[in-house]
């Protein structure tokens, strides 16, 4: 009996999301590491651990895809893009980055809604809003580089930019999740 409750195609869009999240991680992992040889240790503290949300999130597809009854398939990571070439390069990087793994979200978002998938669509949701949140902080990165003057910016306006960063919290609060309780 064929348990599997996936079609071929939305199992394929899945399981190449899954993959696009491990890529992800590996890609935060490579930035880390260059901002850490760089000695900008809260930059890197910050990548290491963005690095982590995306794994997890592999983890979610890789799940997903088990409990409805298809094989989820570990394949070769693609290799990360090379180096940034300073502090502006990187924020810019992640937000590209960002940008492109929402865009993929929404296509398999779209493909559930065209197959009547109405459990995946569900599932979706959360990515949905998990995007929104990522794109949001790496806004807020940009902002902040740019305040410091950009791909210019001076020793001493790194030093604490990336001081304030080892800090930062890993989720940026969205105002759709504001109420009048919790503004
Ligand atoms: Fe898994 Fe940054 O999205």
């Amino acid at each position: 009996m064929n348990t599997n409750r996936l079609s071929e195609k939305m199992a394929k869009a899945l399981n190449d999301q899954m993959t696009k999240e491990a890529h992800a991680a590996q890609i935060y992992l490579s930035y880390a590491t260059w901002a850490d040889d760089q000695g900008y240790d809260g930059i890197a503290n910050f990548l290491y651990r963005h690095a982590n949300e995306e794994r997890n999130h592999m983890m979610k597809f890789l799940e997903y895809i088990q409990e409805r009854g298809a094989r989820a398939h570990i394949t070769a990571i693609p290799a990360p893009d090379s180096d940034p070439t300073n502090v502006n390069d990187c924020f810019e990087k992640v937000f590209k980055q960002e940008v492109a793994n929402t865009e993929a979200i929404y296509k398999v978002v779209e493909l559930s809604f065209e197959q009547k998938d109405w459990a995946t669509w569900n599932f979706m949701q959360w990515f949905v809003k998990e995007q929104a949140e990522e794109e949001t902080l790496a806004m807020n990165l940009l902002d902040k580089i740019k305040i410091a003057g950009g791909a210019n910016a001076k020793d001493s306006v790194l030093y604490s930019l990336d001081r304030d960063l080892g800090n930062t919290p890993d989720d940026a609060k969205l105002a759709q999740d504001a109420t009048t309780d919790n503004p």
